[in-house]
């Protein structure tokens, strides 16, 4: 088995989407371990994205992060790429790269806001996750 972290983000819990996000992860045969909607703090979403930190939308990704609750998962699959599996079903970060049949191509119409977000490789779901559920996950 392995964990990755998933976060439906601001807009997805503002549109009523975590439900149909849930049920998807769900559907494929993944299993939530840890659950959580809380708001974010500045100093979170700057440590969540500091990837970017460099990035000309570093400011409004954490602006955008920090507007509203986030619906914060960790993901179990059996085998070891669960975050693979779930940036599947999630889709392409660029809005017109993200097929049909993601969650991203079926309900997102900005790059910006692209409602979901999910851990892009083994390391960086360890990182994500210690540092949304530390010892509650
Ligand atoms: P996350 O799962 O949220 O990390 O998205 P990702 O892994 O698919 O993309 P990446 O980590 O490269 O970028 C993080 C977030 O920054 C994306 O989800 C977008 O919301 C935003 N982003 C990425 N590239 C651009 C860009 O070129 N312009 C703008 N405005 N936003 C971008
Ligand atoms: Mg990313």
């Amino acid at each position: 088995t392995s964990r990755t972290f998933v976060m439906a983000k601001p807009d997805a819990v503002e549109r009523g989407l975590v439900g149909e996000i849930v049920s998807r992860l769900e559907r494929k045969g993944l299993t939530l371990v840890a659950a959580e909607l809380r708001s974010v703090s500045q100093e979170l979403a700057q440590e969540h994205y500091a990837e970017h930190a460099d990035k000309p939308f570093y400011d409004e990704l954490v602006a955008f992060l920090t507007r509203s609750p986030v619906f914060a998962m960790v993901v179990e699959g059996p085998g070891d790429d669960t975050w693979e599996l779930c940036r599947i079903l999630i889709g392409k970060t660029k809005v017109t790269d993200a097929q049909p049949g993601s969650i991203r191509g079926d309900f997102a119409t900005t790059t910006n806001e692209n409602l979901v977000h999910g851990s892009d490789g083994t390391e960086s779901a360890a990182r994500e996750i210690k540092l949304w559920f530390g010892d509650r996950a």
